[in-house]
């Protein structure tokens, strides 16, 4: 229930805003803030009014769930309530306990006086969900912080703490101890002292050469925020508070919100938004789930992936082993997470105490005596099936009961590697990605036998790893790989058809991929790949493709590793340099499979690729391998560079219309290798129904 109240402590109205979890300014809450200022202003006994939220949150800001719904224009708004505190002749302090975020900073902007308690995080986000402040925090912020930081602030979306926001003008106090008390003390003295209102309206945004300041901000944020709307769009409302009278320039600012508002690029990422925190639901997983405690892990295999997700524990403060057969195996591994350490630290981003303490946490073993007590061990030894099932048979022999035992397997089946211990229940994969210490997304793959709580236990452990967790079903590639192969094959078969590397990585890097695939793989490693098809070729003779990329391979050009691949790199380089020999390759191979190349189109090679994404998409969620559409979004935007703007290629493939994403479908399968199309059956249920995947 809502603890929201109104009250009168002496002279001083006090506004409780309460509408849990982060006091998100929804209708309801609207309608309590305008109800208790209209009291304040009308009772002659009030001479001033404090405004509190929760110790956790003053206010999260707008109510994202309410956007482009008329719950957003209901009366009161936001703009009105603002309006109003604005106008009040009564001085209204703000009592900033924990964030003031967005339309929460706005608000408290508008009161005349800021109080908060040290532990205060005071941001406008928006950017982050593709807009900018929209309720007036465009105009008011560079008028009482220097022009530069606001528009940092904006730009990055990121906080800063009480005291920073103090010496910069925005906080007029900061509280230690009691918040309301200390409000209420800051109030009483203003009556005091006769002070009334203070508004930042009447307060000029000052800024010497602002023509030149604003062309360096437009040049250097166009250079990092192209594909996104929200940035150009911020700096042009700042600058329209340094040129414009405040009302005009709030009249500027809307016009932009509203704008931005409905671009497809803010759905896409107010879509991620929430589907990250989706991906924590699982629904015949209830939330209170008792889960294990994780105070202890080990990982068998000290190599690529051992070693960055040690690098993972220790960072989450978790005492970590590494456990290999060889000495010269964990020497090398060690060596190489001192490296990362060292090098983040150059970077400014640790201190040496913090290498220190990350470092004093990464225990090294040859014995799995050593780590039989560790609450979760994780598996990362090499991609082969008698290997693995070595370490689970000996891993099954020692380790204490109850502990999960976890495989970072990548494409071996998850059912199998479970069927080797005797306790498959506490049997799970974790899928990192490379490199482990930094990409965020984590497949948690639920096997046949995982008992929940092991479920819940490794989602738990996913955040406090800092990671977004999304549960994937056991399959081959499980969602992300498998997902990938069919954007991988067409890609490959464009090749056979007419298109170069450099073309195909060009037109997907323009739409806003991190990379095209050639590029991808020839860092990921070409062999990879390699090993993958083998095995097709044995479990799978039906599944076909070009055989260049396995000509590729047997050049040895297995991409950066090699200083060849796909393209060809320049020694100390990680750029690609088209490569004639890969050219020559590719004529050749069309010449042995009589094909005359043809021109192929940007828009060909776009719906070919990402279309292959979400019908494969469609199929994973058809067979219940992934719980929602939003969380193969999630995999694809955390884990393989799918620009944010677009949302993932589910929710791009609704954007385009699923009847559009099937008729294309269609239309490559009577085309080359149109067999590899098998259109997802719930892909034409949804289009049969009028409906999206999300
Ligand atoms: N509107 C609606 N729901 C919100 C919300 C918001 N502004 N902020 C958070 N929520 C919801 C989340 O979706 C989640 O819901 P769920 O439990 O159903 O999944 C719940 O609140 C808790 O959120 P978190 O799990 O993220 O909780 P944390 O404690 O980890 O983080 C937070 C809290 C820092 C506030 C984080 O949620 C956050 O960053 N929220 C977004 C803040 C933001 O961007 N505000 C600006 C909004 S736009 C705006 O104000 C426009 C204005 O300029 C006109
Ligand atoms: P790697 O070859 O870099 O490291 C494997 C390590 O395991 C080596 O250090 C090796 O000495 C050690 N090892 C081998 N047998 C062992 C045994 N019996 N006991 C203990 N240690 C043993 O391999 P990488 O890349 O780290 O891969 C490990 C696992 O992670 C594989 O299952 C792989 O499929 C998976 N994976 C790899 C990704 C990648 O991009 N490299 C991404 C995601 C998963």
């Amino acid at each position: 229930m809502s603890a929201s109240s109104y009250s009168v402590q002496g002279d001083v109205a006090v506004i409780v805003m309460d509408n849990p979890p982060v006091n998100g300014l929804g209708h309801a809450l609207r309608t309590h803030i305008y109800d208790s200022l209209a009291k304040a202003s009308s009772d002659a006994a009030v001479k001033a009014v404090v405004m509190i939220g929760s110790a956790k949150a003053f206010s999260g800001g707008a109510d994202i769930r309410e956007f482009n719904t008329p719950k957003s224009a209901a009366k009161p708004t936001l703009h009105e309530i603002i309006a109003v505190l604005d106008g009040m002749h009564k001085p209204v302090v703000a009592a900033i306990g924990g964030f003031a975020l967005g339309g929460g900073l706005e608000l408290a902007l508008a009161c005349h006086y800021r109080v908060a308690s040290p532990k205060a995080n005071l941001a406008l986000p928006e950017v982050k969900l593709g807009i900018l402040p929209g309720g007036g925090g465009t105009q008011r912020l560079p008028r009482v912080i220097p022009v530069a930081e606001a528009l940092q602030m904006m730009l990055s979306g990121n906080p800063i703490a009480s005291e920073k926001g103090k010496a910069l003008g925005l906080i007029e106090e900061v509280v230690e101890g009691d918040l309301l008390a200390g409000a209420l003390d800051y109030a009483n003295k203003l009556v005091a002292q006769g002070k009334g209102a203070r508004r930042i309206r009447a307060m000029t945004a000052k800024l010497e050469g602002a023509t030149q300041f604003f062309e360096r901000a437009r040049a250097e944020t166009a250079k990092t925020s192209r594909g996104f709307p929200a940035p150009l769009e911020i700096i042009a409302c700042v600058e329209a508070a340094v040129a414009k009278p405040f009302d005009e320039g709030l009249k500027f600012e809307r016009a932009r919100f509203e704008h931005l508002i409905n671009t497809i690029e803010s759905k896409a990422m107010r879509h991620m938004f929430f589907a990250e925190r989706q991906t924590a639901r699982i629904p015949d997983v209830p939330e209170d789930t008792r889960t294990r405690e994780i105070r202890k892990a080990a990982i068998i295999g000290a190599g690529t992936m051992g070693g960055g997700i040690a690098m993972n524990f220790a960072n989450a403060g978790i005492p970590v082993t590494l456990l290999e057969p060889k000495q010269e195996a964990l020497d090398r591994g060690l060596a190489t997470i001192l490296k990362n350490y060292t090098a983040t630290m150059k970077k400014g981003r640790l201190t040496q105490a913090e290498v220190d303490s990350r470092m004093g946490l990464i225990k090294t073993t040859l014995s799995y005596d050593d780590v039989r007590d560790a609450d979760i061990v994780i598996e990362a030894v090499f991609e082969d099936i008698a290997v693995k099932k070595a370490v689970f048979e000996k891993l099954d022999a020692v380790m204490k009961p109850g502990a999960i035992i976890a495989t970072n397997t990548s494409t071996l089946d998850v059912n199998q590697i479970a069927a080797f211990t005797k306790r498959p229940q506490d049997v799970i994969g974790t899928h990192f990605f490379s490199p482990a210490n930094v990409m965020r997304l984590l497949e948690v793959v639920r096997a046949a036998k995982t008992a929940k709580d092991v479920l819940a236990t490794t989602m738990k452990l996913g955040k406090k790893l800092r990671k977004v967790s999304v549960v994937s079903g056991v399959c081959d590639g499980f969602i992300g790989n498998r997902m990938l192969e069919q954007y991988v094959r067409q890609a490959l078969f464009m090749l056979d058809e007419g298109a170069l590397p450099q073309q195909i990585d060009g037109v997907l890097q323009k739409w806003g991929l991190a990379m095209g695939p050639f590029t991808m793989y020839d860092l990921a490693g070409n062999d990879i790949g390699w090993y993958v098809r083998k095995r097709r070729y044995v479990e799978s003779p039906h599944i076909v493709y070009s055989k260049i990329a396995d000509r590729i391979c047997e050049l040895g050009r297995f991409g950066q590793k090699t200083g060849s691949g796909w393209y060809r790199y320049e020694a100390g380089s990680r750029t690609p340099v088209p490569d004639p020999v890969v050219e020559k390759l590719i004529e050749d191979y069309r010449k042995e499979i009589g094909i005359t190349p043809r021109k192929i189109s940007d828009e060909e090679i776009l719906q070919r690729c990402l279309y292959a994404l979400a019908n494969e998409g469609a199929h994973i969620l058809g067979e219940g391998i992934a719980l929602r559409a939003s969380d193969i979004d999630m995999v694809y935007l955390t884990g393989y560079g799918f620009p944010a703007y677009r949302g993932g290629p589910m929710f791009w493939a609704d954007s385009v219309g699923l009847a559009n994403v099937l008729a294309a479908i269609e239309r490559f399968r009577k085309g080359y290798q149109g067999a590899a199309w098998e259109p997802a059956p719930l892909l034409a249920k949804l289009t049969a129904e009028g409906k999206t995947f999300n």
